[in-house]
């Protein structure tokens, strides 16, 4: 196990009609002036914004609010509403949503406390955040884990450049996390839910590092829970059980917590951040599109890595461990077909085969010019992620 340091400062408040604690909660993080940022409108569809915004009232804030966010959250809507946050004089950033919301609620928060400063110069990581407001959530879907990471993506529309920013203070102060509150979730979103956080938690669990049992086991623990109750999920998202479990999974896979004490690879994030850049498709759909690709690559790298996998994740008994880490592998992809995910380009509508040029364009993309490697299980130079997406361009 290598030497860590976690910080996990999230309240987490979970479970029923939690949402209606939002305006003390933020009370208790001093907030006065709440900047309220949600998306497209499912939550003023289903209510949800009208009890947040009661809390709000019945706790004596202030607030304002802004809609618009869309996945893939672009730049240009989060300068804005940092410009607005500005106007209003907000002292704390409470989102109403998911990853989405959430990351943009996160750049509010950075915007505003360093009013001198373009946000951009932050996720170019030309400058770090020196400062920030609180941060809290309200989440409405379990899948990017930013309710508790010290991460935040944001996309410039501009450039098509999709980058994210690491720093503690992108963790919220708080998260109001009601399993309730994902029952409208489409199924499709479902889908791309429960890959991401399986991703979170696979981008950390594939490492080289030996000896790291305790956060072995609760990789492995998480990704068997977040299998079996996809499952369920995907057919009911109304069954309270599995939409806790996977919301519950959903904050672990991306705390820190399945990855703690090893080095993490998130080579998979890499790709699937390009593809989302390039393509606008879903985070969860760019991810489970490449993943089959990307393992079938680096499974020599070291074999009774996925044989552990296949043991532990899917009860797959076999000595052999090139045959055990072939069938994990062929078993992950078939699930995530059974949750309707693309697991090439060809089942993605949006990307769709490529031509070769096509290919290696991304690849250079995805390597900053090649300038860059990705991953650690197996480090991908510009011509391996070539490769990659050459395996998954059909
Ligand atoms: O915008 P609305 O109308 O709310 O609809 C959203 C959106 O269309 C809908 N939705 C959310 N909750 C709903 C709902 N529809 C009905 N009922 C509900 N309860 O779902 C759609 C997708 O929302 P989005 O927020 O984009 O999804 P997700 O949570 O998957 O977030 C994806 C973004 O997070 C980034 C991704 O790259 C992507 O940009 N990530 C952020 C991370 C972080 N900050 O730590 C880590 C992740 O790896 C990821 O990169
Ligand atoms: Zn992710």
């Amino acid at each position: 196990m290598h030497s860590f340091t976690q910080y996990m400062p999230t309240k987490i408040v979970f479970g029923k009609d939690t949402e209606n604690q939002a305006g003390e909660l933020a009370k208790q993080c001093k907030a006065s002036k709440v900047f309220v940022v949600y998306g497209g409108g499912s939550v003023v569809r289903s209510g949800l914004l009208d009890r947040v915004t009661a809390s709000l009232e019945a706790a004596g804030l202030e607030y304002k609010v802004l809609g618009g966010v869309q996945p893939n959250p672009r730049l240009s809507f989060a300068r804005e509403a940092v410009k607005q946050a500005q106007e209003f004089g907000a002292d704390f950033s409470l989102a109403v949503g998911g990853g989405s919301v959430i990351d943009t609620a996160k750049a509010v928060a950075h915007g505003v406390a360093n009013p001198d400063t373009d946000i951009w110069e932050y996720w170019c990581k030309k400058q770090t955040v020196p400062a920030s407001i609180p941060i809290g959530v309200v989440l409405t879907l379990a899948a990017a884990g930013s309710e508790t990471s010290d991460s935040a993506v944001l996309t410039n529309e501009e450039t098509q450049i999709k980058r994210g920013l690491s720093t503690d203070l992108n963790r919220p102060a708080f998260a109001i996390m009601n399993p309730e509150l994902t029952y409208t979730l489409p199924k499709y979103q479902v889908g791309c839910g429960v890959v991401d956080i399986m991703m979170h938690t696979m981008d950390r669990y594939f490492t080289q590092t030996e000896n790291n049992e305790m956060t072995d086991v609760i990789a492995e623990g998480l990704l068997r829970t977040v299998i079996k109750n996809g499952a369920i999920a995907i057919k009911d998202s109304h069954d309270y059980n599995a939409m806790s479990e996977i919301m519950w999974a959903g904050s672990i896979s991306h705390n820190g917590m399945t990855g703690l004490g090893a080095v993490t690879d998130f080579a998979v994030h890499q790709l699937g951040h390009e593809l989302s850049a390039k393509f606008d498709i879903a985070h969860g759909a760019s991810l489970s599109a490449v993943w089959g690709a990307w393992a079938s690559y680096v499974r020599p790298a070291k074999p009774e890595r996925f044989a552990q996998f296949a043991k532990n994740v899917w009860g797959i008994e076999n000595d052999d461990a090139d045959a055990a880490g072939k069938e994990a592998i062929e078993k992950t992809v078939a699930y995530f077909k059974s949750l309707d995910m693309p697991t090439c380009f060809s089942e993605a509508a949006e990307i769709g085969v490529k031509t070769d040029e096509e290919v290696h364009k991304m690849a250079y993309g995805c390597s900053y010019e090649g300038t860059r490697s990705i991953g650690n299980f197996k480090k991908c130079d510009i011509n391996d992620i070539y490769e990659i997406y050459k395996l998954a361009n059909k």
